[in-house]
């Protein structure tokens, strides 16, 4: 169908309803605690538009009971035979669903987006095959707050990767035929600016410019729009003192008139109703649902609010009946558009179980990040003899990560299993690890640290984000046997351990890596994997330096220690430096590799060039001079030096992956055109100015490695 095919279909569906059925067409409720015959009765009666697979709004840390695709057919054949309008089912699939890919911040650091598109191509085929037609991902909230537990949900402090990640998840759930039976409904989230949240404190107000939003918070949700997105999801923050589930500028302005979103807008579950319990935003919740439809939010989630109040809201006159049909079009519009009208109901189909678990190892090997490898103690061989330790040695379903409500924890297994399985690996108490060594001997101790469930995820901010006292005890006693120490960091968000990283000869960033997590991690410590993540965040030296991101604005004075670049006299902090441990981007390899000078095709071009779609062609050939093979990942920054507002110090812009074998150089040519050099005012404009340029190309964003452009 057409799009005006969709419109006018839309129409004539929404002509023939009764005001009972509109109403019910934006109203969501929780399928649980009920039989299928007694929701399929509920469902007579009220009429949703939707039902939520969940049966609480802490999914991400609460047991959820399963889905059955069975019962799903069931409850979609009685709204169908209620009201001839399909139900749009939801859950948060988010990493997975039997079985666990890495949460999306350890999956971001592979930097490989294809890989992650493919990796949401097969969760999909999981997902669907349990009834799931809609999930609520990807998760877009720019983040620069390791306090904040739901930046492991996200994709980090980068805006470019973010858009990456948006096009790569959202292709993935709707396929390249969204109408297709088998697409599901993705769903950007949440809008906007929760990654914000003051303090890192969960739900917290969030203070964002225009300038900001433009350029920061929203280049993602642009990126998920232009892929099509099914949905977006209101967030449950304020933005500048006006909640983001009664903002009508975001909303609908922003949202619709400028991105040009088609879909349906639901809200967090709670987000309306907590305008009125806690915001202090509306009198109360018929209020709130006043404010929340009038804002732009299509469907409320989960609590049937909009079914209670919007009858009385719309006697009195605070609501329009036509406010109810724009929402109730754009639910039917998108319903239409997502082919459920033409294929309501869900056939099993089998699917390659044992393939899916191959990808998401090979996506956790690729997403782990090498940052340090003192004396190449890495990879290990195999007839080494490995000493395993650490709170994190025997952890198995910990290496999952939050938001998987539906895996098969049997999948799991831990990394001392492991390796006892593949080289002998044993283990040994801390404390006899002294006199251990002496008798024994082992070549290395690898020590797993890393975080349990529970503690990343919603509604978990930490006030302390080093690696705790009691982990790094172990590492002290084992430190005192001489032997290399071998940290493999099992953290979702970015931890601060500055002053002990002195303690370990080498570390593995390996996040939160799913159902294959352990076997991902062996494979990359005895070289069947070669290391090749880089960060997708900034891992600070101390936390006190918080907030410590890449792409920060040039101060007033000399002041960058992010890029060396300060006056003593007006260092960042007495007591401390303002470098970050390793800085975004950053990344090794078992191998090393060579970066030639930047050249460019030209470096003047006016204005009007840019505007006429000409670009600036760079060139770098990186060489691999190791004796290994090796992934290099050249980073392209552009540093726009002057301008009518401040740029930052670095913007990443593209960037690739090579494969180089021992010796091989390959060149890689970059196009930066309007939009790497330009940025959006705070109405939303774009605009390209002229002045000078730097564009860096290394293999992170502290590379000196540049050249300088001119635009006239
Ligand atoms: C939660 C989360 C949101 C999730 C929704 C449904 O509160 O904020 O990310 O998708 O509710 O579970």
């Amino acid at each position: 169908m057409t799009e005006q095919q969709i419109k006018q279909r839309a129409r004539e569906i929404l002509e023939k309803m009764t005001l009972e059925e509109k109403i019910g067409q934006v109203s969501q409720f929780p399928y649980r605690d009920m039989t299928v015959e007694e929701m399929q009765a509920f469902i007579r009666e009220k009429k949703p538009g939707s039902l939520i697979l969940c049966n609480s709004p802490l999914g991400g840390q609460v047991e959820q009971q399963e889905v059955n695709l069975d019962e799903i057919n069931l409850l979609q054949k009685a709204a169908m035979e209620s009201c001839g309008i399909p139900l749009v089912c939801g859950r948060d699939v988010i990493h997975g669903h039997h079985v666990a890919f890495p949460v999306p911040l350890t999956m971001t650091a592979s930097w490989d987006f294809d890989l992650i598109r493919e990796s949401y191509d097969a969760i999909r085929e999981e997902a669907i095959n349990d009834g799931v037609k809609w999930t609520f991902t990807p998760m877009l909230d720019m983040c620069r707050e390791p306090r904040w537990g739901r930046i492991v949900e996200g994709t980090g402090e980068d805006p470019y990767l973010g858009e990456c990640f948006a096009k790569a998840a959202v292709k993935g759930f709707q396929t390249e035929n969204p109408a297709d039976e088998r697409a599901m409904f993705a769903c950007a989230k949440h809008y906007i600016g929760y990654g914000a949240s003051e303090g890192g404190r969960d739900y917290n107000h969030t203070e964002i410019s225009e300038y900001s939003l433009q350029n920061y918070y929203l280049p993602a949700f642009r990126a998920a729009v232009d892929s099509g997105v099914a949905t977006v999801m209101s967030a449950f923050n304020d933005i500048n003192g006006i909640p983001a589930s009664g903002n009508k500028k975001t909303l609908t302005d922003i949202l619709r008139g400028q991105l040009g979103f088609e879909g349906f807008v639901v809200s967090d579950w709670g987000a309306v109703e907590q305008m009125a319990d806690f915001a202090g935003f509306a009198e109360d919740h018929r209020d709130a649902v006043r404010i929340a439809l009038s804002a732009g939010v299509d469907l409320d989630m989960a609590n049937g609010l909009y079914s209670d109040h919007i009858p009385s809201l719309l006697e009195s006159g605070e609501l329009t009946e036509e406010q109810l049909d724009t929402a109730v079009l754009h639910l039917l519009e998108t319903k239409l558009r997502h082919g459920l009208f033409d294929h309501p109901y869900i056939e099993r189909r089998a699917y390659d179980s044992e393939k899916h678990l191959q990808l998401a190892q090979t996506l956790a090997e690729k997403s782990i990040v090498l940052l340090k490898n003192e004396n190449n103690v890495l990879p290990l061989s195999k007839d080494a003899k490995i000493c395993v330790s650490g709170e994190m040695a025997t952890a198995t379903t910990d290496l999952v990560g939050t938001w998987a409500l539906d895996y098969d924890k049997s999948l799991s297994h831990s990394v001392l299993q492991v390796l006892r399985d593949k080289v002998g690996a044993y283990t040994v108490r801390a404390e006899a690890a002294y006199k251990h060594s002496l008798r024994e001997d082992p070549d290395a101790y690898v020590v797993v640290l890393g975080d349990t469930l529970g503690v990343t995820g919603e509604a978990t901010a930490l006030a302390d984000i080093r690696i705790s006292e009691k982990q790094l005890s172990v590492v002290r006693m084992l430190k005192r046997t001489g032997k290399p120490i071998i940290g493999v960091f099992c953290f979702a968000r970015p931890m601060v351990f500055g002053e002990e990283e002195y303690l370990f000869d080498a570390i593995l960033y390996a996040g939160h890596g799913g159902s294959r997590a352990a076997q991902a991690i062996a494979a990359v410590l005895f070289g069947e994997a070669e290391p090749e993540g880089r960060l997708p965040f900034t891992l600070m030296y101390h936390q006190g330096q918080l907030p410590l991101y890449y792409n920060s604005l040039p101060g007033s004075r000399q002041i960058n220690e992010y890029y060396h670049d300060v006056n003593p006299m007006h260092a960042n902090y007495s007591d401390c430096h303002g470098s970050p441990l390793y800085p975004f981007g950053y990344g090794l390899a078992y191998t090393t590799f060579d970066y030639s000078a930047v050249s460019c095709d030209v470096t003047e071009k006016t204005v009007a060039d840019m505007e006429n779609g000409e670009t600036f062609r760079f060139a770098v050939t990186v060489k691999n001079i190791g004796a290994r093979v090796g992934v290099a990942v050249p980073q392209l920054y552009v540093w726009d030096m002057v301008g009518s507002r401040i740029r930052p110090l670095r913007v990443l812009r593209n960037f690739r992956k090579l494969s180089l074998l021992p010796g091989e150089q390959q060149t890689v040519q970059f196009e930066v055109g309007k939009k790497d050099l330009g940025f959006y005012l705070e109405d939303g404009t774009f605009i390209v100015e002229k002045g000078d340029f730097k564009i860096f190309v290394g293999e992170n964003c502290q590379t000196e490695n540049k050249i300088e452009i001119m635009l006239t």
